[in-house]
């Protein structure tokens, strides 16, 4: 069965319940499983098919865990190569993190990106949770078998 990481860092909630609904939306594609986790080491990255990172941006950057997770898993040279990446976030004016982690998926790592990352201002509403559910949702239907 294809796996999928839904893998966040939140420090007040938003990009949590983000990923919630990320992997609300994963679950309701039949044979794909998701796991949703706010720690993951490098080598586990290598076990799923897809690792969707969730992100909030603070002071125009990827916040530091992400960031230290990407350059472990560069020094250990775990292959991620053709893995579907995807990214989204919470953020107030800028919202640069989940693009520098498509970036980083990319050409560092050689995923299959999906270019757009999901971006929420602040909180999700109503609105902002279903399209997080339609996120997910589209990534495992990449991958149904
Ligand atoms: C100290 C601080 C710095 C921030 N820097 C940025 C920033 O550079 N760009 C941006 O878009 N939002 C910035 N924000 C807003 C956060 O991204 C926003 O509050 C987001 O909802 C936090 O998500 P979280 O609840 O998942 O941690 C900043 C917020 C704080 C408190």
């Amino acid at each position: 069965m294809a796996k999928v990481l839904v893998l966040y860092y939140s420090r007040t909630g938003n990009t949590q319940k983000m990923a919630e609904a990320v992997a609300e939306g994963v679950r309701t594609i039949q044979g794909v499983e998701v796991e949703l986790e706010y720690y993951a080491t490098p080598e586990e990255l290598a076990e799923f098919e897809a690792i969707v990172i969730g992100i909030p941006t603070y002071h125009h950057d990827m916040t530091v865990d992400i960031k230290k997770l990407f350059e472990e898993a560069s020094v250990k040279n775990v292959n991620l190569k053709d893995k579907v990446g995807a990214a989204f976030g919470s953020y107030g004016w800028s919202g640069e993190a989940p693009r520098l982690v498509l970036e980083i998926m990319k050409n560092r790592f050689g995923m299959y990106v999906i270019e757009s990352p999901l971006l929420i201002k602040y909180a999700p509403d109503r609105v902002g949770l279903e399209k997080c559910r339609r996120f997910g949702k589209g990534i495992a239907e990449r991958l149904k078998p």
